[in-house]
């Protein structure tokens, strides 16, 4: 599996360094696995990372320690790393860590943040008596996450390559979907097809949602089978070198009918709006509304509960979120930049009836979006 170059690790550790020194902070414990993915491209299942000014100290147990050690003198090595051996706790070592020399530290007691968002409570109280005057640990909310917003060029290389392979899943699918078939089974031949594309695994769980079930947008498949008349929701994306995608089309078994066809041109519309509005500069909540507007405007804009989008990497669903803006919570209208990834996906959603939803993924360029799946949105009548 292709690796971050070294250079590139490189280049993410000095923007967390940069955003510490803002934040006047010593270190930063990442305890994120995306994120300590993201830093060092270590991709097991436990370490923590400490970031400081000079050091990147690389907390892991035996199962990891020699494949991280054989990553040294490789192209994509993490820069400075040094491993610290967790033998039992890796609270119990981290605690130890922050207050024994071998953190480097100007600053005493040292400022330290933690990812507020993912250390829990319980952790935190452990941590927080176990340094007590020694270390001052302090919250700190998305720094890496703000880096890995935008994309970097070894990212977009696997981001693109996915969409092309997700693309040519999408486009087998299509052709395969039969009436008669129960969701369950075309949920696991689209698992099937990822799998065998050459995707690590799907990247959540895949919904195939037919007839009154499209009125549910993230309905499990069932053992409901493909009938006349439905319209059907196929939503399914991979993880290739750790990057996702995601893509939905929508499609009719027999004729569609005027309704089934009033909807469908009425969420084209929204999705092709969407991706017209997406450029540099342009806030994520504009995007938002360019979908949403079209589908007030066709009277659907209380069928479209969902947000337009969201941020796709390393997670699936990561920033930018593409959404309404809530004035209670929305106080920053964050920009869109070049090299943002994300999906544009609106819908519309009629209980008892059924649904649509066209779903795309993007990345941002000087020139605006530039499309990362490329399968026809034309309504198929299957
Ligand atoms: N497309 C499915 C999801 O965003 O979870």
């Amino acid at each position: 599996m292709p690796q971050a170059p070294t250079a590139a690790l490189s280049a993410r550790l000095d923007s967390v360094r940069r955003r510490l020194i803002e934040l006047e902070l010593d270190a930063l414990v990442v305890t994120t696995l995306p994120n300590i993915l993201y830093l060092t491209n270590f991709s097991g299942s436990s370490a923590i990372l400490v970031v400081t000014a000079e050091q990147v100290l690389f907390l892991t147990d035996s199962r990891y320690v020699a494949a991280v050690s054989d990553t040294r003198g490789k192209p994509y090595e993490c820069p400075r790393l040094e491993l610290v051996d967790v033998e039992g706790s890796y609270d119990a070592r981290l605690g130890d860590l922050l207050v024994s020399p071998a953190l480097k530290t100007p600053t005493t007691p040292a400022r330290v943040g933690f990812e507020a968002a993912h250390l829990t409570v319980s952790r935190l109280t452990w941590l927080e008596r176990h340094v007590e005057g020694r270390v001052a640990l302090l919250p700190t909310v998305g720094i890496v996450e703000a880096v890995r917003i935008v994309k970097d060029a070894h990212e977009l290389t696997a981001l693109r390559r996915a969409g092309r392979l997700l693309s040519g899943v999408a486009a087998d699918v299509l052709r395969a979907v039969r009436t008669g078939q129960t969701e369950r089974d075309l949920a696991l031949d689209i698992d099937f097809r990822l799998r065998r594309a050459g995707f690590e695994r799907t990247a959540f769980e895949t919904i195939v949602a037919s007839g009154p079930n499209s009125a549910l947008p993230h309905a499990r498949p069932t053992e409901r089978k493909l009938s006349k008349g439905d319209l059907v929701v196929l939503d399914f994306g991979g993880v290739y070198d750790s990057y996702c995608v995601d893509l939905t089309r929508t499609v009719s078994i027999g004729a569609a009918g005027a309704r089934a066809r009033q909807v469908y041109a009425a969420v084209l519309n929204g999705h092709d709006q969407a991706l017209a509005a997406v450029r540099p500069g342009a806030s994520r909540f504009e995007i938002d509304d360019a979908a949403r507007t079209v589908l007030e405007q066709e009277g659907m804009g209380a069928a479209f509960g969902h947000g337009t989008g969201h941020g796709l990497g390393l997670e699936v669903h990561e920033d930018p979120h593409i959404t309404r803006r809530r004035a209670d919570i929305d106080s920053r209208d964050e920009a869109i930049a070049s090299g943002m990834v994300f999906t544009i996906e609106p819908g519309a959603y009629f209980p008892g009836w059924g649904g649509v939803r066209i779903e795309d993924d993007v990345v941002v360029t000087p020139g605006g979006a530039e499309l990362l799946t490329d399968v026809t949105t034309t309504l198929l009548e299957i």
